[in-house]
């Protein structure tokens, strides 16, 4: 009985943080991701670093956004997300943010959902070189239990995949933080944690 009610929460919990009331209705599919290959895990581990240099005149293709998306915050064929949650409360979101509007990445459903059509990045951008970067990630969670140590673990992942692709990737907390939760009406128990800028090397 206690179980049962544990996996109700814990169905609530997943139902108010993957289906945001305040998104527009429009979706995007994704590639399937791409689960095999990429450097060895030893050699990605050694070469990881932070980057600060994207080239403005390449973007990145649909097959590497979707790649990206699923190592932070997808679902393996176990049925497990890519990274751990404490008691498996998948209390976190991802954004991606673009000149034309926010998405939420709907990991189960591995797609993308519009929350608004709104331009956050510059928001985002308290570094000069926030704006040469042609993939921005936006990570917030849900409450305190834990949500921060879950969003470490996804941008880690994010790291990895960038360092195997030869992705330039950093992670940022120098964000309008506040702002953000406004523009994006976030419910009063989510808090913005992080912002991650991704692009390839110039
Ligand atoms: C929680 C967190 C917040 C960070 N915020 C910023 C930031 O706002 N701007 C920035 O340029 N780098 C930021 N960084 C990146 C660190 O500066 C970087 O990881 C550190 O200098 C070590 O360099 P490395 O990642 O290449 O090992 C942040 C890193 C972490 C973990």
């Amino acid at each position: 009985m206690r179980s049962m009610f544990k996996n109700l929460l814990t169905l609530c919990v997943l139902a108010g943080a993957l289906l945001p009331s305040w998104g527009t209705g429009e979706t995007k599919a994704l590639p399937a991701p791409v689960m095999t290959g990429g450097m060895p895990l030893m050699e990605a581990i050694a070469q990881r670093h932070s980057a600060r240099n994207y080239d403005t005149t390449r973007a990145i293709d649909d097959q590497t956004l979707a790649d990206i998306l699923w190592v932070a915050w997808g679902v393996n064929p176990q049925g497990k997300r890519t990274i751990p949650t404490s008691r498996n409360l998948q209390n976190m979101q991802l954004f991606v943010l673009t000149p034309t509007g926010t998405w939420e990445y709907d990991g189960p459903g591995h797609r993308l959902v519009k929350v608004n059509d709104k331009n956050l990045i510059p928001l985002c951008e308290r570094q000069d070189f926030v704006k040469n970067a042609p993939l921005h990630l936006l990570y917030t969670c849900l409450d305190d239990r834990g949500g921060e140590n879950h969003v470490g673990s996804a941008y880690q992942n994010v790291y990895l995949y960038c360092t195997s692709r030869g992705l330039s990737t950093v992670i940022r907390a120098m964000i309008d933080k506040e702002g953000l939760k406004r523009e994006m009406n976030l419910p009063e128990n989510h808090s913005v944690i992080v912002h991650q800028c991704i692009g390839w090397p110039r």
